[in-house]
């Protein structure tokens, strides 16, 4: 499939999980990739991907939580390529699963600094470029949890909220200028990196606690397993592709059926 042929795609937090399979994915349908990360040595891994299906990428090595990196990410994008077509926001993660009135004041600052200001300020950079030009592609990756108020997430699950209401907002502000913003909501999906083990979160007291969040999540999702990253890719290429045709504002769960409409 050739859908993003030629499409200069950004695609953040694409050094593990589901923005390495994304990446994956855009170099299979065509898409010219810049792989924006913090972690050079993922980065490396996930570009190595690209070209080895045969498509172009470049990393970008900055930490996305500050408006600079983000500017500095979609210049460098331009400079590279020439232009921007597609932005994938995949940035995100909680940072600490507890319940909200044991949250420290600082852990719910951290969290506000990865799963939602990095998505601010990457539309906020790349916007002006794409209104412009007058086409653009953003998919913005939230999170099912923030549907349904999934447990011992809050600060988590007000991130991936504003996540989903800077779409819509970004989508009826820009659609006269050629630009589709939708939102690629996932439910628990396994990622092949324990991303818990990586930032501390995960003990082995702490252990048995998660199992039974994550039992907890799969009695109430239908499918009764969590997706793969390939997955959840497979969407947000369909979110970033011409395909997308008149949809715009909308947040696509993929989460096997927790959350209906
Ligand atoms: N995995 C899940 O179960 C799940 C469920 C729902 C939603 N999501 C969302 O999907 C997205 C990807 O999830 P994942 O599990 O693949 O993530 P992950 O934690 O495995 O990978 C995130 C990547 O982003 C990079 N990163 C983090 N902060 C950064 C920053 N400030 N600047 C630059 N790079 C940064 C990390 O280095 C890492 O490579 C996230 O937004 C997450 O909230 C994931």
């Amino acid at each position: 499939m050739t859908r993003l042929k030629d499409k200069v795609s950004i695609i953040t937090g694409a050094g593990q999980g589901i923005g390495r399979a994304t990446a994956r994915r855009f170099a299979d349908e065509g898409a010219i990739v810049i792989v924006a990360e913090m972690n050079a040595a993922a980065a490396d891994r996930t570009v190595g991907d690209v070209r080895a299906a045969g498509a172009a990428a470049q990393s970008f090595i900055g930490d996305l939580s500050t408006y600079a990196a983000a500017e500095a990410l979609v210049e460098f994008a331009i400079a590279q390529f020439g232009h921007l077509d597609v932005l994938v926001n995949n940035v995100g993660g909680a940072t600490a699963l507890k319940p909200y009135h044991e949250w420290d004041p600082d852990d719910i600052v951290a969290e506000m600094n990865r799963s939602i200001l990095p998505t601010l300020w990457c539309c906020r950079a790349a916007l002006p470029h794409m209104v412009a030009r007058k086409y653009g592609r953003i998919v913005n990756v939230g999170a099912d949890s923030a549907r349904n108020g999934l447990w011992d997430r809050a600060p988590y699950n007000v991130g991936k909220g504003g996540v989903m209401a800077l779409t819509t907002s970004i989508a009826r502000e820009t659609a006269a200028f050629g630009i589709n913003c939708n939102c690629l909501s996932p439910g628990f999906t396994d990622t092949a990196t324990d991303r818990l083990v990586e930032r501390g979160i995960r003990t082995a007291q702490a252990s048995e606690y998660l199992q039974r969040l994550n039992q907890m999540q799969m009695d109430i999702t239908p499918m009764s397993r969590p997706a793969t990253s390939e997955e959840q890719a497979a969407a947000i290429a369909f979110l970033a592709s011409d395909d997308v045709g008149h949809i715009t504002g909308q947040v696509l769960s993929s989460s096997g059926g927790m959350n209906m409409q």
